[in-house]
């Protein structure tokens, strides 16, 4: 499984390259900085998988999955800059603004998401409108005010409250996070035009995965090593932001985690081969970076 993983990386890897090569002026090089930092690529990796778990052919899936990433990637500037989270180390290196500036790191993350949108309504992509359509919709919508976009307005908004419910963290961390991972899912089926069943059962295991995925990262926060996770940890706290290690404590947390994996992997039953993201589902629930 290590090996498909490392397939999948290999070609998002290549592909992200020959999109942005960093080269051409300092906001290439400030995009490519941040992009080819060196992120789990998660997001794409799902996207190349469902497209294969769909029968799809990998290659029409590549342009959506690097288009996602480029979106994370703008996010991840942003959620560092001192507006928000405040962060000076993301994928083991100093955050774009501090290697260029909080100007050119907006400008870096608005070029990363201009990017992922032309390149996937680039016309030579190679199927049919409709699918190009649907991708396009599916992007759109993670990427804004109902995903990322919503999700770090409320997330903003939690700083500094002294009470807020499970359901509540439970949304933020669906907007902030589980869209884009929603998205991912969803992406690879379209690429593949996979049925209406497949594209529901995907989404309802990307949601599963999203919500681990975000309290995961909040245990993270608090048990995990700076060197192996390449960001700084304890930020939660300082930024004095509600998460469901407040709500429940570390151990009930990953109870948590795991409950969700597992709701995960039973939506996974309509696909004839899902042992590839029944074991990425298993690897993001133990997860340490
Ligand atoms: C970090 O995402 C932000 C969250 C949504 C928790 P990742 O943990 O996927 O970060 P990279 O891409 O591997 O750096
Ligand atoms: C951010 O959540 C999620 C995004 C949409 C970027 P966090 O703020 O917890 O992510 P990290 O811990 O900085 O990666
Ligand atoms: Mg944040
Ligand atoms: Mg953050
Ligand atoms: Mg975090």
């Amino acid at each position: 499984m290590t090996d498909l993983y490392n397939k999948y990386l290999d070609m998002i890897n290549r592909q992200l390259t020959a999109y942005c090569p960093g080269t051409g002026g300092v906001l290439a090089e400030s995009m490519a900085y941040s992009l080819h930092a060196g992120g789990k690529r998660i997001r794409p990796v799902l996207t190349l998988a469902f497209c294969q778990a769909c029968g799809g052919d990998l290659q029409k899936a590549l342009p959506f999955a690097c288009a996602l990433e480029m979106i994370h990637t703008y996010s991840l500037i942003y959620d560092d800059l001192p507006c928000m989270d405040n962060d000076d180390l993301r994928r083991g290196k100093p955050t774009c603004h501090v290697v260029y500036g909080e100007a050119l790191a907006l400008m870096a993350g608005a070029g990363l998401n201009a990017e992922a949108f032309s390149i996937s309504s680039d016309p030579s992509l190679d199927m049919p409108d409709r699918l190009k359509r649907e991708a396009l919709t599916v992007l759109a919508g993670a990427s804004g005010k109902d995903g990322i976009v919503g999700g770090q307005v409320l997330d903003l908004e939690n700083n500094g409250k002294t009470k807020l419910s499970e359901t509540q963290v439970a949304t933020i961390h669906h907007k902030k996070t589980g869209a884009m991972l929603k998205a991912a899912a969803l992406l690879g089926c379209i690429a593949a035009d996979a049925p209406e069943e497949k594209r529901t059962m995907a989404c309802c295991f990307a949601e599963k995965i999203g919500l681990a995925f975000q309290i995961r990262d909040d245990i993270l926060d608090v048990v995990g090593d700076t060197g192996v996770l390449g960001k700084t940890t304890g930020k939660d706290k300082v930024e004095k932001k509600i998460t469901f290690v407040d709500l429940l404590g570390i151990d009930k947390a990953q109870r948590l985690v795991e409950e969700y994996t597992a709701e995960a992997k039973q939506a996974l039953a309509c696909f004839s081969h899902p042992e590839f993201l029944v074991y990425m589902a298993d690897m993001l629930c133990s997860r340490q970076k």
